[in-house]
């Protein structure tokens, strides 16, 4: 009885339903799927509609229940031991001889689920990198927020643990009265997200950062437009020449072009080819600080602003994201995380951050820059008034501040408003010049000195902000 009302009250809905599970999240629903589906919009009363909800980027809760319908977030620690075993021995010690110039290994694991694998990766990593004076981070994404939720937490019993020798749970984990808790020097190194791996508009692949990708037991539930998609955000994420572990029975399906397998028999793994229509290989950076290990401690600061430098924003929001993890107190590393959450688009996280940082800083120099974060914010979600008020609020607070009258002056421009604009531009033009390199590196959009100065000519066209 039950049955039939779902099929006939809900097909619509269960069809725009698969639609939008396969066109959004960009996961398959096989047949046998399809009632369990029903049974949840059933679930659910209909005060509003649940796909419009969805669709809106509303009803997280349907979400997650969807997700966790159609993927199974089953890991633990060191599965598929040959795959880990050849990590430890072989591919770790090639990576670090060749990432060396850069001091830095970064890797990524791609459907995470509850951590598991990430936690198994640093625990390699931390045990190869520290001999080798090597610096290293790890990006854990998956679909699902409440695995990610679990990662977070790092905490586990005995059955995520099944394949984890005794010695290696005794240094890497504290044993509490139920669970092992990964201890904090592990958990700082890694850092969880949510992204979906069909999405293109995701920082991580477009940034072609990663020395090595896991994307182990995930495809096979994607539908095949978003696995065709995935594949080429996996390349793209590589570095050229960065390595791609897939789970055991897993294969490339149709984007053979980008990698060439290495390894053998059930121990093959990728490299992705240089040509493989992935972005352009990036120059590589110059080992930035010589020295003692570990390097992001001794002069991270220094090395998020090279990398900011270099354009690199996404490492150097991680390093910065790590750095204030030791001291919650350093309000000039805020400001960055807040600046470079801003240039990545991630405007909700910017404007959270940011108003911590206001309440924080006691300094009138961060505070008129957290002002300018703020107000970069409001432009960005095309609040213009708001917009307004907090520039002028940053110039208040520091009279030697030129980026607010420069961008006070390209939005009276915009407005028509010529008066305003030319006063703005002009006193932006004089104080300019004066600008502490660091500010104008952080508040500057990506534009040097000459390229803001062209911006306060009165026939420049309108810029928007970066
Ligand atoms: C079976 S678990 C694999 C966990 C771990 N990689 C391992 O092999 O032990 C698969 C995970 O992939 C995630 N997933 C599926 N499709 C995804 C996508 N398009 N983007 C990101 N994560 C995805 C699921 O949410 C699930 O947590």
């Amino acid at each position: 009885m039950m049955g039939n009302l779902v099929a006939n009250k809900g097909e619509t809905r269960l069809q725009r339903l698969q639609n939008w599970v396969v066109g959004s999240l960009g996961l398959r629903v096989d047949e046998w799927q399809m009632p369990l589906l029903a049974r949840l919009l059933d679930q659910r009363a209909q005060v509003f509609d649940d796909v419009d909800a969805l669709e809106q980027g509303r009803a997280c809760e349907l979400r997650e229940q969807i997700i966790n319908t159609l993927t199974l977030g089953e890991s633990y620690f060191f599965r598929h031991a040959r795959q880990f075993e050849l990590l430890r021995h072989k591919v770790l010690p090639e990576l670090i001889l060749t990432a060396a110039p850069t001091g830095t290994l970064r890797v990524l694991s791609v459907g995470c689920a509850s951590g598991e694998e990430a936690y198994s990766l640093a625990i390699l990593l931390e045990e190869a990198c520290g001999s080798a004076r090597m610096d290293w981070w790890i990006e854990a994404v998956d679909l699902c927020e409440q695995r990610l939720e679990r990662a977070r937490a790092a905490r586990y019993g005995d059955w995520s643990l099944r394949s984890t020798a005794g010695t290696l749970r005794r240094q890497w984990f504290n044993r509490q009265e139920s669970h092992y808790e990964v201890v904090p020097g592990l958990r700082e190194r890694v850092r969880f997200s949510a992204r979906n791996l069909g999405d293109p508009a995701i920082d991580l692949w477009r940034e072609g950062g990663f020395d090595l990708v896991l994307c182990r037991n995930v495809l096979g539930r994607m539908e095949p437009a978003a696995l065709e998609r995935g594949l080429g955000h996996l390349a793209a994420a590589l570095k050229p020449g960065g390595l791609l572990f897939l789970g055991g029975d897993e294969a490339l399906r149709g984007r053979a072009d980008l990698f060439a397998p290495r390894g053998e028999g059930s121990n093959v793994y990728y490299q992705r080819t240089n040509d493989a229509g992935a972005p352009a290989p990036r120059p590589q950076a110059a080992r930035l600080t010589p020295g003692p290990s570990p390097l992001w401690l001794r002069n991270g600061r220094d090395t998020v602003f090279e990398l900011w430098r270099q354009e690199r924003l996404g490492q150097a929001l991680h390093l910065a994201d790590s750095l204030t993890m030791r001291d919650r107190s350093d309000t000039e590393l805020m400001l960055c995380q807040t600046m470079l959450l801003l240039r990545l688009q991630r405007v909700p996280e910017a404007q959270r951050l940011g108003v911590r940082l206001l309440a924080q800083t006691t300094t009138p120099g961060i505070g008129a820059a957290a002002h300018y974060a703020k107000a970069l914010g409001h432009e960005l979600r095309a609040e213009l008034q708001d917009a307004e008020q907090s520039y002028r609020q940053a110039a208040r607070l520091d009279a030697g501040f030129a980026l607010p009258h420069l961008r006070l002056g390209l939005l009276a421009r915009q407005q028509r408003d010529a008066v305003t604009a030319e006063q703005e531009l002009a006193l932006a033009a004089e104080l300019l010049p004066q600008e502490d390199e660091r500010r104008l590196l952080i508040c500057g959009h990506g534009l040097d000195l000459d390229e803001l100065l062209a911006q306060c000519q009165t026939e420049q066209p309108v810029a928007e902000p970066a």
